[in-house]
């Protein structure tokens, strides 16, 4: 066998009270993929981070081709031919596509550069103009570049920080693809991800990390259940709330309700056109679409976040669709974004700040222990900056907010889309307990998976309108036909 390209030994890595990696020795050759996983928390971006030189371990070190060093900037790590793509594309949005490669390789945009550029491109099968500026990507979009962009600098190792989670299916395939392609080509990955079915996909080997130790390495042969139990260990694994449907029920009293809803996105190009739906007390109905089919601007447009050029919405009756955004929330109307860094959270605050500025009233500290407990935020002392927590946490701590109060009407758009399985399944049966206290949901996902959990009524949208409409105790049955209806219609 050959030499591994990278080992790391012994890192260890402490923020405060939080051990985010201990005594973690692991090495990945030439031409394999090395698949990191781990629930949210575990330790996988802070390993990400160490071995692209971002941050620096308190013990511990790394080899490359045998030779000991630790990086102190990306830089170095650069130099010897290792790349992190993350969740967050890092990308220049003031600048082009361009000029973004240019900058990243250090070298000027000459013609040569463009023409190399496009040839990756055109070999990874992009259509894309090279002079468009970044900010008029979608995030879809910006994944991509950032992928090339990193690969235009022919990586040795490729460390992939949980790129592909956002990516809805079709393109996350696509994505998976180029990083073999590299695989291929001898190369090494290091792919990171809380997903076992994605891991099984792309991984040789597999190890495993719970709470900054590896617990497991695997091999090939592995299967899902023995990765869930590492990753989990003997927890109880959580199982699903039964969904609320009754065959035959009377129809609920309509708590949000939505009529011909016209909605123009950035580009004055109608983005949701002529939707209606209701939403009942205690129904959760989903709206399942390819991301950029309307979805997020529905959402956004019911709580205000967007201007509304013909129809209406309803909340209780009462006519909201003008009213600002904080006027809904006051009428009990809210929203979880997909995005908590962005929107979510106040980052600077911590756990508690963030909870009573949901919930302007007293919140007692146990009041929050519970609250945090029951989402299983991790760490859970309210005390702590949200700046501080992992992204799957940062997004529970948006959503435990929810449960200080019992909304008349919860619209969630892909909440889950950053949390590991266990935190899904208590985010997911979260929604379903607000439902079973009187909350009207709806549920914007690109996640069919998701809308399938807990939905009892799924809406397909497509460009902009609704196409079909599935309703059932068991809408798993409908599962390849959804789908169907998903990318074609
Ligand atoms: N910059 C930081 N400051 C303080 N704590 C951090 C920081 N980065 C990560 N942590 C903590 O270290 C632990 C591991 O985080 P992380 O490596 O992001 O996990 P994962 O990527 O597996 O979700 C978490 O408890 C997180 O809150
Ligand atoms: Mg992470």
């Amino acid at each position: 066998m050959s030499k591994p390209f990278l080992q790391t030994v012994n890192l260890c890595k402490r923020f405060g009270d939080v051990i985010a990696l201990s005594d973690v020795s692991l090495d990945v050759y030439p031409g394999e993929v090395l698949v990191v996983l781990g629930e949210n928390g575990s330790g996988k971006s802070t390993l990400a981070k160490i071995l692209y030189g971002l941050y620096f371990p308190d013990k511990g070190y790394i080899k490359v081709e045998g030779i000991s060093t630790v990086f102190s900037s990306p830089m170095e790590a650069k130099r010897k031919g290792i790349f992190l793509v993350s969740q967050r594309p890092q990308l220049i949005d003031d600048m082009t596509i361009l000029e973004n490669v240019a900058m990243f390789l250090g070298e000027p945009p000459s013609r040569d550069l463009r023409k190399r550029l496009y040839a990756l491109l055109n070999e990874l099968g992009i259509t894309i103009d090279i002079d468009r500026g970044v900010h008029t990507l979608s995030y879809t979009e910006k994944q991509f570049v950032d992928l090339a962009k990193v690969l235009m600098a022919r990586p040795r190792l490729l460390i992939v920080d949980e790129a592909a989670t956002y990516l809805p299916r079709e393109l996350k395939r696509r994505f998976l693809n180029i990083v073999k392609g590299l695989r291929a080509k001898g190369g090494s990955v290091i792919y990171i991800t809380h997903k076992i079915g994605e891991a099984i996909e792309m991984g040789d080997r597999f190890a495993v990390l719970r709470r900054g130790s590896v617990v497991g390495v695997f091999g090939l042969s592995v299967d899902a259940s023995t990765l869930r139990q590492a990753m989990f260990g003997s927890e109880e694994y959580l199982t699903r709330i039964a969904k609320g449907f009754t065959q035959g029920a009377p129809q609920k009293p309509p708590v949000l309700s939505v009529e011909n809803l016209l909605v123009f996105d950035e580009y004055g190009k109608p983005a949701v056109n002529g939707v209606t739906l209701t939403v009942g007390a205690g129904e959760i109905v989903a709206i399942v679409g390819i991301t950029g089919n309307g979805q997020k601007e529905l959402g956004e447009a019911v709580v205000g976040l967007r201007r509304v050029s013909r129809g209406r919405v309803r909340l209780n009756g009462v006519d909201v669709t003008h009213m600002p955004a904080c006027e809904r929330v006051r009428r009990g109307l809210v929203y979880v974004p997909e995005d908590p860094f962005r929107e979510g959270v106040a980052m600077r605050l911590t756990i508690a700040e963030n909870m009573k500025l949901f919930s302007q009233t007293k919140v007692s500290r146990e009041l929050l222990e519970t609250v945090t407990r029951k989402l299983d935020v991790s760490p859970s002392n309210p005390l702590v900056a949200v700046a501080k927590l992992s992204g799957g946490n940062v997004q529970k701590v948006s959503l435990s907010r929810l449960l200080l109060t019992t909304p008349k009407a919860v619209v969630a758009y892909s909440p889950t889309r950053m949390l590991d399985e266990k935190s899904r399944v208590l985010a997911l049966n979260m929604l379903q307990r607000l439902a079973d206290a009187g909350s009207a949901v709806l549920l914007l996902s690109e996640d069919l998976e998701e809308a399938l959990h807990v939905s009892t009524r799924v809406c397909v949208m497509v460009s902009g309108r609704i196409v079909r409409v599935f309703e059932g105790p068991d809408l798993e049955g409908y599962r390849e036909v959804i789908e169907r209806v998903m990318v074609h219609a």
